[in-house]
């Protein structure tokens, strides 16, 4: 569908959806007032007192009238709803192999990481026609990361991950918005989406880019904060290996003294960092340290995108199966090999999209 010229520039693939769906939710509600306002006037014109319209013979009842306001109606909402879940499943679900970008919102910018190394504030650079999938997180407050020629928007919430997918269709320059009021600046939390040809974008990636990797920055940051006293090889006894824990099946101690077992994710990964006496590795004591308020969400990503290199490093356990023991349980044989994710609460905000991290627990800044 061509665009309208009262809206912003359509420049990514789902863009026309929506557009679609709320020209077609408009041409309805034009086609309702039209023929339901069409008859009133009518009727009032017609029947009004003192003309000689025939009143003798009034109907009582039309079968074929009902059947028409019941069954028109339904069959426009039904058309309505099927497009609109369709165009919702399109949203929601990335492409598999959508690259990452990560994102924390802080009042009042934006920070944004890439996975080879570059950071940038309140700009984003993305490549044109390819998958990109935002994986974000707030340092204080709710924010919403809204980019209207795109149409994409997301709450992005502190304590949780919240991703958000988009390919770009036009090059150029793109308005970010936050959308959500967030304190004093918050209009002024505003931001450039900047889309760029593959070739263009690769070249950016690397000017400036002194610090390496994000998975290199991390594990530079890992050696600075002596994670690898206990986390090191040979130090098992105190504390868990952390190769093959990203997404693979880890074994928890269960308060209760029995171990269940989840997917070693970047919340997992997140919260063990954050939060580790909540869920400890089944066979260990729950004698880490929490690096709450120590680290911002920026060097956690650093820490965790370490974590995940070490999955994916060497052919080791890379995109392990899922059945697999991990080495670093002791206990695992007792453990239900099972996996089972952990389960949102009942106020998760699109399910799909966002995964609860522990950054503000217990009233801890
Ligand atoms: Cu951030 Cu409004």
């Amino acid at each position: 569908m061509d665009q309208i010229f009262y809206w912003p520039q359509v420049a990514s693939s789902i863009a026309h959806h929506i557009d679609t769906l709320f020209n077609v939710l408009n041409a309805m509600a034009a086609f309702w007032i039209i023929l339901i306002v069409g008859c009133l006037i009518y009727f009032v014109v017609k029947y009004r007192r003192g003309t000689d319209a025939d009143r003798s013979n009034p109907p009582h009842e039309s079968l074929l009238l009902e059947i028409a306001w019941i069954g028109i109606p339904v069959l426009m909402c039904m058309a309505i709803f099927g497009y609109s879940t369709w165009t919702y499943l399109q949203v929601m679900r990335a492409p598999k192999d959508a690259h990452p970008i990560y994102v924390v919102a802080k009042q009042w910018m934006w920070k944004i990481q890439h996975p080879q190394g570059r950071w940038e504030m309140n700009e984003l650079h993305v490549p044109l026609g390819q998958d990109i999938q935002l994986i974000m997180t707030s340092e204080d407050v709710i924010h919403s990361f809204y980019v209207p020629d795109f149409r994409v928007k997301q709450d992005v919430v502190p304590g949780r991950y919240a991703t958000l997918w988009f390919k770009a269709t036009e090059l150029g320059t793109h308005h970010l918005f936050c959308a959500e009021y967030c304190g004093t600046k918050h209009s002024g939390m505003v931001g450039t989406v900047y889309v760029m040809q593959p070739a263009d974008y690769q070249k950016w990636l690397h000017e400036g880019n002194a610090g390496g990797t994000l998975a290199q920055q991390g594990e530079a940051l890992f050696r600075e904060l002596g994670c690898g006293g206990c986390h090191g090889p040979g130090s098992n006894v105190r504390a868990p290996m952390l190769d093959g824990v990203y997404n693979n099946p880890v074994p928890l101690q269960e308060p209760g003294g029995g171990t269940k077992v989840i997917i070693g994710d970047e919340r997992y990964i997140h919260d063990s960092i954050v939060n580790p006496e909540q869920e400890v590795a089944a066979g260990y004591k729950p004698i880490m340290p929490s690096f709450r308020g120590q680290l911002d969400e920026q060097k956690i990503r650093l820490l965790v995108e370490y974590i995940k290199s070490l999955s994916t490093a060497n052919g080791g356990r890379a995109g392990g199966t899922k059945e697999a023991v991990p080495p670093h349980a002791p206990q695992a044989s007792t453990a239900p090999l099972a996996a089972k994710p952990n389960p949102l609460p009942a106020t998760a905000p699109l399910a799909g999209a966002t995964t609860d991290i522990n950054v503000r627990k217990s009233g801890q800044e």
